[in-house]
């Protein structure tokens, strides 16, 4: 099975997941990229057990409301039974990078209202150590150079994200990215703690101090799922 074929066998994964777990009637949080797309296209067939969806992106949304799938905003609900999402790396304990797609913002508000999250991936976003990919941090424009320094005061590389035209990539927030290149992020959880401290910085997409519960892995063989042992 090529990558394509692996997104969509766990996106449909996902779908019989929450199908299992999740009570009618509830609200599903959904997240962004392609992996989240064809959970999304999944979940249309379902659409009518559950009262909605709470979205992760202005593409999430666009993309639930073709389906007919509604959209809540996560302002109107008390509580999110789980949330579904892929990731550019997981490794073994669950700590995730995200943000290839650049939603990192609003994936990390709705992932920590979610009582689970559900990480779907292909085999090859599984990695020991994470940082192959780069990091994206959702920055203050006016924070952008001093950030820079202290990437490079860590020994990392800070790249601007751009779009085809040159011009700087912008969030749905109005905010831009910068991509860390050459960390090799062994303790996770401390340098999100860190990133999260600098001055400017919205978000870091490491998801490591809430990071998956479960993974739905697409390997040659099948889906695998692995579960993840709460942080000590
Ligand atoms: C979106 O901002 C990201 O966090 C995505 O979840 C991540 O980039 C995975 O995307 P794909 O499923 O498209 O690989």
């Amino acid at each position: 099975m090529n990558q394509d074929e692996l997104k969509r066998l766990v996106g449909e994964a996902a779908a019989d997941y929450v199908l299992k777990h999740v009570p009618d009637g509830a609200v599903i949080g959904v997240g962004t990229g392609s992996t989240a797309n064809c959970f999304i296209d999944a979940l249309a067939s379902h659409k009518d057990r559950y009262l909605g969806a709470v979205s992760s992106s202005v593409a999430t949304t666009a993309r639930l409301q073709q389906h007919g799938i509604r959209v809540l905003d996560l302002n109107e609900i008390d509580s999110l039974p789980i949330y579904v999402d892929g990731a550019d790396e997981i490794d073994a304990s669950g700590a995730m990078i995200k943000g290839g797609g650049g939603a990192l913002t609003r994936e990390k508000i709705v992932a920590s209202v979610s009582e689970v999250f559900v990480c779907i991936a292909d085999a090859s976003k599984q990695v020991d150590v994470l940082g192959q990919f780069p990091l994206p941090i959702e920055v203050v424009p006016m924070a952008r150079t001093a950030i820079g320094r202290r990437i490079t005061d860590l020994g990392a590389v800070p790249v601007l994200r751009v779009r085809q035209d040159g011009t700087p990539y912008i969030t749905d927030n109005g905010n831009e990215i910068i991509d860390v290149k050459g960390l090799q992020i062994r303790d996770p959880r401390t340098l999100e703690a860190t990133i999260n401290g600098w001055p400017g910085v919205v978000t870091v997409g490491l998801f490591a101090l809430r990071g998956a519960n479960v993974c739905l892995l697409g390997t040659a063989s099948g889906v695998e799922t692995i579960r993840y042992l709460p942080p000590q």
